[in-house]
């Protein structure tokens, strides 16, 4: 149990497959007590209840681009919890990738969108919790990002940036927040996994087994992704901030592989 006490936010959990849906289960089976959100047009498939159900968790809907909507979370979570322990971000959309635009080709206010949701939400809510002052001391935020923001993946178009920017602003919030409250602020570099967001990227099932077959460990699945946060999460990683920390079986490290090479 060794969230037994500490209470969080998870974002993102959109049905079973979701990163954050195991995630939620995981913090729960540490002794964690959660609240979840989503999107409000997420919740119209409400399937979230059932995680809700599983975990005793209450659900606030909240689009993580309106201050406003994150404010009402947060004020539901102090209300609930007092001060935080952690916070999951595990949101990500492109207008472009959705609508299979061309990197060369892209519309530019679906690229505000796509920074918007899937990058500046974190920024906004660490703003909000930082300006409100919400989290406990060592507290813990990780948001999920993807080894694009390094490397070049042709069909990931404008995802990588905002992959790129979300590092960044864990990295920079990391240093102000670890000043004033000894808040730590990570990104978790995932493997590929099958769920909406992942399966929304063309080609990911010949991605998918790319990397498998390039990482010595094989992909990291959800569930493993899910333990790893969990750890970020507890008092055993206290002194590790503001990193981007692949968790992909040693792809990101591997340059040719046996069983590639055939
Ligand atoms: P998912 O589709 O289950 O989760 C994405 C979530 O973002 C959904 O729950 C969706 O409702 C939420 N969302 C979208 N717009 C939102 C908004 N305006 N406000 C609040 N929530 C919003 O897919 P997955 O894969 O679990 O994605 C979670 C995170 O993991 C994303 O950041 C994704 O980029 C990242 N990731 C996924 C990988 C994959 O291959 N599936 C690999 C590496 C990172």
């Amino acid at each position: 149990m060794i969230l037994k006490g500490k209470k969080g936010i998870i974002t993102g959990a959109l049905d079973e497959n979701s990163i954050a849906w195991k995630v939620a289960q995981r913090a729960h089976a540490e002794g964690a007590q959660i609240m979840l959100t989503n999107a409000p047009i997420a919740m119209r498939m409400g399937e979230i209840k059932k995680l809700a159900e599983q975990t005793g968790a209450q659900i606030v809907a909240a689009d993580a681009t309106s201050l406003e909507d994150l404010n009402k979370l947060f004020d539901a979570a102090e209300a609930e919890f007092g001060k935080i322990d952690f916070v999951l971000h595990s949101i990500g959309m492109s207008p472009n990738i959705r609508k299979e635009k061309p990197y060369t080709d892209l519309n530019y206010d679906w690229v505000n969108k796509t920074y918007d949701v899937s990058a500046l939400s974190l920024h906004k809510m660490l703003h909000l919790l930082y300006q409100r002052d919400l989290m406990n001391e060592w507290g813990s935020v990780v948001a999920l990002s993807h080894i694009a923001a390094q490397r070049v993946y042709d069909k990931y178009t404008d995802m990588a940036e905002a992959k790129a920017l979300l590092e960044s602003i864990a990295r920079s919030f990391g240093y102000h927040y670890g000043l004033k409250r000894k808040v730590r602020v990570n990104t978790v570099s995932q493997s590929p996994t099958r769920t909406t967001a992942g399966g929304g990227i063309a080609g990911f099932d010949k991605m998918y087994d790319f990397a498998d077959k390039l990482s010595p460990l094989g992909n990291a699945t959800a569930d493993e992704c899910a333990d790893y946060c969990i750890s970020l999460f507890s008092d055993y990683t206290r002194k590790v901030t503001m990193q981007n920390l692949y968790h992909d079986g040693g792809y990101s490290m591997t340059g040719m592989s046996a069983e590639l090479m055939g």
